[in-house]
């Protein structure tokens, strides 16, 4: 790295965090209808940086639900590669908010992190590219690729919007590669990259015993009660080890061969880390597969959420008529989410004993997950650009989470995807006290300037 640049990456670093603080008081929840606004001034916020930086074409794209942004600079040549950055600027919701040890969008630092809600997920990760677009117009007065932005405000809710937007402006949005950073890597000074993410379907299940609610006493033990009813048909979806008993859930699942196997159990990461991390006693699960392959490799299904009957203050002898359970699956390749959906209700309607009507609405599908080989030319320019600023090889590694673009993007602009993280495992992604761990905003911005030169197939950096 040139003198000048690493003098102007120091100096930047108090005013980088200031503005990323700044990012983070929008409460920009996409889910909440009443934070609508918030995700939009999100948006503007993030434009107007970009203009500062010295991005081209700052575009405010609205949508049937959330804005997104799209920026370029597009000076390097048409014989440069061209660099897609894509990130998004909603959050998750805040709730349980008493258990925030400084409130959510008041960016507070401790020690070395930095505790705001999105300061990981994604704001800071996406904030990176951003200021490493502008370190180098800055330094240099070029970028040695040229670069386009497109960032969304409805990741957290399902990116329906730019699903739609992608493959309608795939000329605008053509690139050589895209670039994520929206993920963890495995420790402080450990590097990684994603091959794999999971997909998802979701669905809301109605039991229902009786056309209305019914005393207890005139009728318990004729009539069948709602809540037990859908306890009894979830507890039956898995064995007593944690397989899935849906027929035919597992046909399609990829299987892993003995090479990829070893090499994830070589990974440093593990029941010790996850068992740390989560506060559980002791991990779930297929056993015959290690906690790695049961969150990047294995397919799930969980109950998000369950509710029917009395939870009010005290007390009421009644029998329920209906409940209702949100559930979801974690898809992984090469499951098809409409078949999952086929397979999960066809087979809650076949438990469902005479005394119960069961119901099974869809409410979000089309998750397939991704899968992509990591020595692809662009994922070993991402691994050459995190070991010249972390001084360290990255591994290779499965995430159970999901971003819903990225196989549009694979499938629709015909780009390898480059999952390139910088939050850490225990950033409380989602949960009270969201944290991002400042070095590696700032290492970001440097690995971040790394690729970009290594796409270029320049050495500036040496
Ligand atoms: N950034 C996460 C996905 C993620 C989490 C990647 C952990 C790597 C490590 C993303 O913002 C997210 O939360 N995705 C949702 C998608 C859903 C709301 C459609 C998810 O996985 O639940
Ligand atoms: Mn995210
Ligand atoms: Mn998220």
């Amino acid at each position: 790295m040139t003198d000048s640049l690493n003098t102007y990456l120091q100096d930047a670093q108090p005013r980088q965090l200031a503005e990323l603080q700044e990012w983070l008081r929008i409460p920009s929840i996409s889910t909440l209808a009443e934070h609508r606004p918030d995700v939009k001034q999100a948006a503007t916020w993030l434009m107007a940086q970009m203009r500062q930086a010295g991005l081209d074409n700052v575009e405010l794209i609205e949508t049937a639900t959330q804005p997104m942004v799209y920026a370029d600079w597009l000076h390097a040549g048409p014989d440069k590669p061209t660099v897609l950055i894509y990130g998004h600027f909603d959050v998750q919701p805040v709730d349980p908010l008493p258990l925030w040890t400084t409130p959510p969008f008041e960016p507070t630092v401790r020690g070395e992190n930095l505790y705001a809600r999105g300061a990981s997920d994604d704001k800071g990760q996406t904030f990176l590219h951003v200021k490493a677009v502008e370190a180098l117009l800055q330094t240099r007065g070029a970028l040695p690729v040229n670069v386009k932005f497109l960032v969304e405000g409805e990741e957290e809710s399902g990116s329906r919007a730019i699903r739609q937007y992608v493959p309608a402006h795939a000329a605008k949005l053509a690139a050589a590669v895209a670039l994520i950073s929206d993920s963890h890597i495995l420790a402080p000074g450990q590097p990684a990259i994603l091959y794999g993410l999971r997909g998802m379907w979701t669905a809301e299940v109605t039991v229902t015993t009786a056309d209305h609610d019914l005393h207890s006493g005139s009728y318990g033990g004729a009539i069948h009660n709602a809540n037990q009813a859908l306890a009894e048909l979830l507890a039956q979806l898995h064995d007593a080890q944690g397989r899935i008993t849906v027929p035919g859930f597992y046909d399609e699942v990829r299987v892993l061969s003995a090479e990829e196997r070893s090499n994830l159990a070589r990974l440093p990461y593990g029941e010790a880390e996850i068992l740390a991390e989560s506060g559980a006693p002791t991990a779930y699960g297929e056993p015959e597969y290690s906690v790695v392959e049961r969150t990047g490799a294995r397919p799930t299904l969980e109950i998000n959420g369950m509710w029917g009957g009395f939870i009010g203050e005290g007390f009421k002898t009644v029998i329920p008529c209906q409940a209702h359970a949100k559930i979801s699956c974690r898809l992984v390749p090469y499951q098809d989410p409409a078949r999952i959906a086929d397979l999960v209700t066809r087979h809650l309607e076949q438990l469902a004993p005479p005394t119960v009507k069961v119901e099974v609405l869809s409410t979000r599908g089309g998750g397939y997950a991704f899968l992509t080989p990591y020595d692809a030319p662009a994922i070993q320019a991402a691994a050459r650009a995190y070991g010249r600023v972390f001084a360290k090889e990255p591994v290779y590694t499965l995430e159970g989470g999901g971003i819903p673009v990225v196989n549009v993007l694979q499938e629709t602009l015909h780009v390898p995807v480059v999952l390139m993280g910088f939050g850490l495992p225990d950033d409380n992604l989602h949960a009270p006290n969201e944290k991002f761990y400042l070095p590696n905003f700032y290492r970001g911005i440097r690995t971040s300037i790394a690729f970009l030169d290594e796409m270029a197939g320049t050495d500036t950096q040496g």
